[in-house]
């Protein structure tokens, strides 16, 4: 059942509703029947489809069992209409796209006003901490910078910075795809020697999930053992729980209030898309989410200092606290958009991927031979561009499956190969975290580090 735009511009917000209510009945179907996976794939790309349209139309994301209310029709939220068309639907919790090559990135560069890292960059970042960059950097995973090279500019002057990044804990485990900006932010904090603040947003988690806040705040605790098992420096890592430091910080509360003068109703509706029947307590968060940008929100750390740069390596508020910005976002292929690639591989068993990644080869072994595998549309493959760091080695696989020489159960050996000893290390180096060892990283306390 397609539906042409004509007929979606066509129907009213229940209309769309009701027709998204069939659609995800559509899916279920389908993949309760086992039905072929291009025809699930078909599917699923539809509903994707109409919830953009559906987020487009009503300004509200589409969820089962909450029709739109009466006086939703056509309201526009701001976001959505800043002259770039919506086939990307990108916000602080969704990542979706209606473009069959996947999220046009450069357009979102523009949409977030940040820049293209470029090679340039990449060589100045070498130059500057004498490192070979990371491969998230080389491979451009890690795809779009703000004031870099500023940063830069300050450090070659001696000017320390420091970095800040966090997690929401949602879930007790968290999965390989959830490590991806701790394995990028240990290795800034390595190369350029620097302090760095977590933020574990517990509170955030009680306001967007049906979870208790004692819930959430024990996931914080847990989702620190797997951030400090990625090795980061307790001499110059601080974790908190908002839950447990906005209560005993009176500066980093002071300056939650003052960014919550200064941002209007209206800017965070226009960033993130609330609406009249969201609670007060998710708008006023991004404030709490934009206070560790502050040097002073951290005096036990930074004393009172208030010049001292902050980095994040992903979202963070910018210069004022009004917008609120994608930085050094990273990539998310095709392949785990349509299917969230990463959510399948837990620290449990890596032989997963022989099941569920999505694979690009052909159905028959004599067609793989003769046209090859797409790289592509490949998880397996996508997953060695994250975690295989010999580029050498990853440009040959390339060329092997492309070529058809490597079949995609030898593509996905070879990544089970290469993630094997890494989760292997992951897991031991976090049965070596002890409840002390969390209390250490999470207790406010001086680090040592040249400013
Ligand atoms: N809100 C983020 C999330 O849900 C967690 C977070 C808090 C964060 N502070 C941050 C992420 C700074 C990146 C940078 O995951």
């Amino acid at each position: 059942m397609t539906d042409s735009q004509e007929e979606v511009g066509a129907m009213t917000p229940l209309q769309l509703y009701e027709r998204l209510n069939a659609q995800g009945e559509q899916v279920r179907c389908l993949k309760t029947a086992k039905a072929e996976k291009a025809e699930i794939d078909v599917a699923v790309q539809l509903l994707l489809k109409l919830k953009t349209d559906y987020k487009h139309l009503t300004g509200q994301d589409y969820k089962a069992g909450c029709p739109p209310p009466e006086n939703v029709v056509n309201q526009d939220n701001g976001a959505a209409t800043d002259g770039i068309d919506e086939e990307d639907n990108v916000d602080p919790w969704n990542v979706s796209t209606s473009n069959a090559k996947g999220v046009d990135y450069d357009k979102l560069i523009v949409r977030f006003g940040s820049s293209k890292i470029e090679t340039e960059l990449v060589d100045r970042i070498e130059k500057v901490t004498g490192q070979k960059p990371h491969r998230f950097l080389r491979r451009g995973i890690f795809f779009s910078h703000r004031d870099m090279h500023q940063v830069l500019d300050a450090y070659e002057k001696n000017k320390s910075f420091y970095l800040y990044t966090g997690r929401g804990p949602s879930s007790e485990a968290m999965h390989v795809g959830h490590l991806i900006p701790f394995i990028f932010t240990k290795w800034l904090q390595d190369v350029f020697d620097i302090p760095l603040v977590i933020q574990l947003t517990d509170d955030e988690k009680y306001l967007w999930k049906d979870l208790a806040i004692e819930e959430c705040h024990r996931f914080a605790v847990e989702n620190a053992k797997d951030i400090i098992a990625c090795g980061f420096d307790v001499n110059k890592t601080f974790i908190f729980s908002d839950f447990d430091y906005m209560g005993s910080s009176p500066e980093f509360y002071r300056n939650v209030v003052k960014i919550q003068k200064h941002v209007t109703y209206n800017q965070v509706k226009g960033i993130f898309g609330f609406t009249d029947s969201d609670c007060i307590g998710k708008i006023s968060f991004p404030a709490i989410q934009a206070a560790p940008s502050f040097s002073n929100s951290f005096p036990q750390i930074f004393g009172g200092r208030k010049d001292v740069q902050r980095r994040s390596p992903n979202r963070l508020s910018q210069t004022s606290t009004r917008r609120q910005l994608l930085h050094f976002p990273h990539r998310h292929t095709q392949a785990d958009q349509e299917q969230g690639a990463f959510h399948f591989l837990t620290f449990s068993d890596p032989t997963q991927i022989n099941k569920h990644a999505f694979s690009g080869g052909k159905d028959t072994i004599e067609e793989h031979r003769k046209f090859g595998g797409n790289p592509d549309v490949d998880v397996s493959f996508m997953y060695l561009t994250f975690f295989l760091d010999d580029d050498e080695q990853l440009e040959k696989i390339k060329q092997d499956y492309s070529s058809g020489a490597l079949l995609t159960g030898e593509l996905k050996k070879i990544l089970i190969e290469t993630l094997q000893p890494m989760i292997a290390q992951h897991q031991e180096r976090r049965k070596q975290v002890t409840e002390e060892t969390v209390k250490q990283f999470m207790t406010p306390r001086p680090l040592n580090f040249k400013l």
